[in-house]
């Protein structure tokens, strides 16, 4: 007999994350040897090297459960960001954060205040829950917070604000954020994720939300992750700084071990490993430059980006673009799912695999352009 029993009211519509294509999927479907995936903002130099060293020597303790609450991951990281362990919950990514924030705070029917070109998740999330999402339009592909401070109301639990922004590429300052702090209820939480901080934080006027923030905002929640800087998005491990009684919340409904053994030793290492973060940085900055300037001579429309892709709008449509880059073996990300046929995002990566994606780009686009993509 069939399956007949409805999932959950809120569940009927949700549409599932769709994650940047794998090289291996792309290796079996169309047969190639040779594929570059540009498409997750990874870190295309690997994990560091430190990290990997303590997350071999962790792998033989396998046969053991982890530390339910990560306990030594989460000194460390208070002791980096000179906040109390208490203030600090780990989780299977930032992704995990955002499900528990959606599910410890919001019932069905509360409002969650998002930016309409924001990371896609948070809407996905709160819509899971059967909360009601405020979509708040962009500025200059930029989150406009007043706007969205306005969009508040007293049913207001959770504004979602990340900074940089996925897909967009673009920041807020200190002073927009603390705008968006005093104008905002004080009980609906403002969720500042900040997964491309290491990219960003040398801008003037780029947020200090750790600790200063934090210290002073009791409805602050600033979440990081081990998956772009630092070179370590397989292991999946995000954390978040807030108020320790808020953070009890999310230490209760979490999953009883969410972060698996060797990932919280290797991302104590990962912490220390600052020179590998410095040097991310270096060689993003200057292929970023680099990638930037050939896609606007290709005739792309280039944004501004403080972060490890470039947002770009493309002279095809970006589905087109995408599906003649991987016949080339380049995987990039269209970005139709967040309402924009026209663009795309491209992660930078090493010298060797930029040469190859703009290789690729200067054979696919007069490829699609003669058949009139
Ligand atoms: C803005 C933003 N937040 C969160 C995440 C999720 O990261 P994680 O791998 O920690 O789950 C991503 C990943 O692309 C992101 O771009």
């Amino acid at each position: 007999m069939a399956f007949v029993t409805p999932p959950r009211r809120a569940l009927r519509d949700i549409f599932p994350y769709q994650p940047g294509k794998s090289i291996a999927s792309v290796q079996r479907e169309l047969g190639l040897r040779s594929v570059i995936k540009l498409a997750s903002n990874e870190n295309p130099l690997g994990p560091s090297p430190k990290a990997m060293a303590e997350y071999r020597r962790a792998m033989m303790q396998n046969a053991l459960y982890p530390e339910g609450a990560s306990p030594e991951l989460r000194k460390a990281l208070a002791a980096f960001h000179k906040v109390r362990p208490e203030s600090v919950i780990v989780g299977n990514g930032s992704d995990e954060i955002i499900r528990l924030l959606c599910e410890a705070f919001v019932d069905p029917e509360d409002e969650v205040v998002v930016s309409q070109h924001g990371f896609i998740r948070f809407k996905q999330q709160a819509s899971m829950m059967g909360a009601r999402v405020i979509e708040v339009p962009m500025t200059d592909w930029t989150h406009d917070l007043e706007l969205m401070a306005k969009a508040t109301s007293p049913r207001t639990k959770l504004v979602f604000v990340a900074n940089p922004n996925n897909p967009t590429g673009t920041y807020n300052t200190q002073d927009e954020i603390e705008g968006l702090l005093a104008a905002a209820p004080k009980d609906a939480i403002v969720v500042l994720d900040e997964a491309y901080v290491q990219f960003a934080r040398s801008i003037a006027g780029y947020p200090r939300s750790l600790p200063d923030l934090a210290r002073r905002h009791g409805n602050l929640v600033v979440m990081r992750t081990f998956s772009k800087a630092y070179g370590l998005a397989g292991l999946r491990v995000g954390y978040a700084v807030a108020d320790p009684e808020l953070v009890g919340w999310l230490d209760r409904i979490r999953m009883p071990f969410n972060v698996n053994l060797p990932a919280q030793r290797a991302c104590v290492e990962a912490l220390k490993d600052e020179a590998f973060v410095r040097r991310t940085v270096a060689v993003n900055e200057a292929q970023r430059a680099l990638v930037a300037a050939s896609l606007g001579d290709l005739g792309f429309g280039v944004g501004d980006s403080a972060t490890n892709f470039v947002f770009a709008r493309s002279p095809i449509p970006g589905r087109e673009l995408f599906k003649a880059l991987l016949r080339l073996g380049v995987i990039i990300r269209p970005l139709d799912e967040y309402g924009l046929p026209q663009h795309v995002r491209v992660s930078i990566g090493t010298p060797a695999q930029n040469k190859t994606l703009l290789k690729a780009m200067r054979k696919a686009l007069p490829q699609c352009q003669a058949v009139g993509a």
